[in-house]
């Protein structure tokens, strides 16, 4: 399996290296190849090709998408909406507004009916969209060390991405809560608020969220 991840950030950089290691073949894409930190993730990951957010969509049989959300959608169209088509596509953005977080809490541009992987759905409808790794700090997300083994949140339109997503939960070391339809999105995205709260008012960004069960 290839998977092609849009964005060179930390979460791309970071589920590029979990992929990888998962022995997937991995392209992590951006819009500037020769920018100081790609060039930087290229030499010393040898193993996982550098390239376009256009190659990324292009080389994935997954694709996932990590840019900042404001820029999201743009990303998409960027990367060519062909390139999505009928295709998985792990969504870990989140809808965070440019304004500073108020009280330690973050500011969304979406409304409360509102999800950004529901607009990002809209923007390519064939596309297999499943919202996960939002909730949860880059160092935690593949194989964490944590008390207890940590729930991750993920909902989707497709029955089929949402199984094919959860094994990949799993094999990441979390087991997962699958909420349904893309609509879940408008409360899985804001967890992410409540998640950063303790690191911005304490500077604890140590922990994830579990749900118990009977
Ligand atoms: N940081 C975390 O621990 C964490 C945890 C959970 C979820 N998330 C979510 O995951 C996503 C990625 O987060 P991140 O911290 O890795 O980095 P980020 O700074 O939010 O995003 C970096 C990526 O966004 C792209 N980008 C920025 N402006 C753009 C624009 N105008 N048009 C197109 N692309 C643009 C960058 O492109 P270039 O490659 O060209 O620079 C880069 O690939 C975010 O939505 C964030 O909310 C983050």
């Amino acid at each position: 399996m290839k998977a092609g991840i849009i964005g060179s950030g930390i979460v791309g950089q970071v589920l590029a290296k979990a992929f990888k290691q998962e022995g997937y073949e991995v392209l992590l894409g951006t819009r500037d190849v020769t920018k100081e930190d790609v060039v930087k993730f290229g030499s010393e990951n040898a193993g996982i090709a550098v390239g376009t957010f256009e190659d990324a969509a292009r080389f994935g049989d997954i694709i996932v998408l990590s840019v900042k959300g404001t820029a999201a959608e743009e990303a998409v169209r960027l990367a060519g909406k062909y390139n999505f088509e009928n295709k998985i596509v792990i969504d870990t953005t989140n809808p965070i507004a440019d304004q500073p977080p108020v009280n330690g809490v973050l500011q969304f541009f979406t409304g409360p009916n509102e999800s950004l992987l529901e607009k990002l759905q809209a923007l390519v409808p064939s596309a297999k969209f499943v919202k996960a790794f939002n909730s949860v700090g880059n160092t935690l997300m593949y194989k964490p060390q944590l008390k207890d083994k940590p729930t991750m949140f993920i909902a989707g339109n497709d029955e089929e991405a949402r199984k094919t997503v959860t094994d990949i939960v799993s094999s990441f070391g979390w087991e997962t809560a699958d909420m349904g339809k893309a609509e879940a999105a408008r409360a899985i995205e804001p967890l992410c608020m409540l998640w950063c709260i303790p690191g911005f008012l304490q500077n604890d960004w140590q922990h994830a969220f579990k749900l118990l069960k009977t």
